[in-house]
């Protein structure tokens, strides 16, 4: 399919995952070459459902005793410039990038469970999954995909939009078995894949913040929390701190073999949720419920 169901790139249906043709190459090498450490910490999700957030959390979480806050690195790096993405860089022919990150190493990918390279899956390294109501998702991937596709001429209306969501056809659909596949794994393996809802996070961000730091081995300690360590590192991430710093709010990349240009403030719209309550109608909020509920029956997962 090509615009305006893809955003850049044409999307091909490879094992019932729609990918843009880009990532799908890209895709294909890192699960022949890449070699996972057993330090390494993946950060996954489907897109538009709190990446950025993941990423802005885990790696000044990580990073968090050797530099201050008030000279963090996320005052002048945008957080995906902190975690790289795998299919991005090694669909680009930059995956030395990768290679060279010193230990522990933060990356993310939008890849689906099932298609993660096997050292991943086979090393005892880490997995964080962030999930999101649908609905929201849908909401954040029609803004994303205005901005992007640009004009009045080149929109896709939200009605159509909805319809293509609600087949899958979006970047990494369908949403219901990426979800899945990540909710089955994290059952049978917890201490490997922790499995995080945007929707709790954001009403409970600290309890939240030190899971992660738990999970991912560097837990707060008594001092850090006399110090309050983990609520500052709560409040540099939180959505109203991140959007306003200079580096997210513009530049960006402009994506390979295209003139399409990703601005970094793309990332940050309004970081609620419900926010499906102002543009679906309640036939439409029904109608990808029930599809969900459908999808989710039987696996322990409710939206
Ligand atoms: P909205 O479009 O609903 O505002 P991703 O990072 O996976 O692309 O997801 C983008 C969504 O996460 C956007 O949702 C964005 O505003 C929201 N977001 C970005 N940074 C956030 C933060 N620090 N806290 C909460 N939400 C955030």
């Amino acid at each position: 399919y090509e615009r305006p169901f893809s955003i850049v790139h044409p999307l091909r249906l490879y094992k019932d995952v729609w990918i843009a043709e880009k990532k799908l190459r890209g895709t294909l090498v890192m699960q022949h070459c890449f070699k996972s450490r057993p330090t390494d910490i993946f950060l996954t999700s489907f897109p538009k459902s709190g990446t950025t957030w993941l990423k802005a959390m885990t790696f000044s979480t990580l990073t968090r005793t050797n530099c201050s806050l008030d000279k963090h690195p996320l005052l002048t790096h945008n957080p995906h410039q902190c975690v790289p993405f795998m299919e991005v860089e090694f669909s680009t022919g930059r995956s030395k990038i990768i290679e060279v990150i010193p230990s522990p190493r933060v990356m993310s990918t939008h890849l689906p469970y099932f298609l993660l390279p096997d050292s991943i899956k086979e090393s005892s390294c880490r997995i964080v999954y962030i999930w999101r109501d649908p609905k929201d998702v849908l909401v954040s991937a029609w803004y994303f995909t205005q901005k992007i596709l640009g004009g009045p001429d080149k929109m896709v209306t939200f009605d159509q939009f909805f319809e293509f969501f609600c087949q899958g056809l979006t970047s990494f659909g369908p949403i219901w078995n990426h979800i899945l596949g990540y909710w089955e794994e994290s059952k049978r393996r917890p201490e490997k894949i922790l499995f995080l809802k945007y929707e709790n996070v954001l009403q409970e961000p600290v309890k939240y913040a030190k899971q992660l730091a738990h999970f991912i081995g560097c837990p707060y300690s008594e001092t850090e929390e006399n110090q309050h360590v983990v609520e500052q590192i709560v409040e540099l991430c939180s959505f109203n701190t991140l959007k306003d710093f200079d580096v997210n709010k513009d530049g960006g990349r402009v994506m390979p073999s295209t003139d399409v240009r990703i601005s970094k403030a793309y990332f940050f719209r309004k970081g609620e949720a419900g926010d499906w309550k102002s543009h679906m109608t309640r036939e439409m909020a029904e109608r990808l419920d029930t599809l969900i509920k459908e999808k989710f029956e039987g696996s322990g997962l409710q939206i």
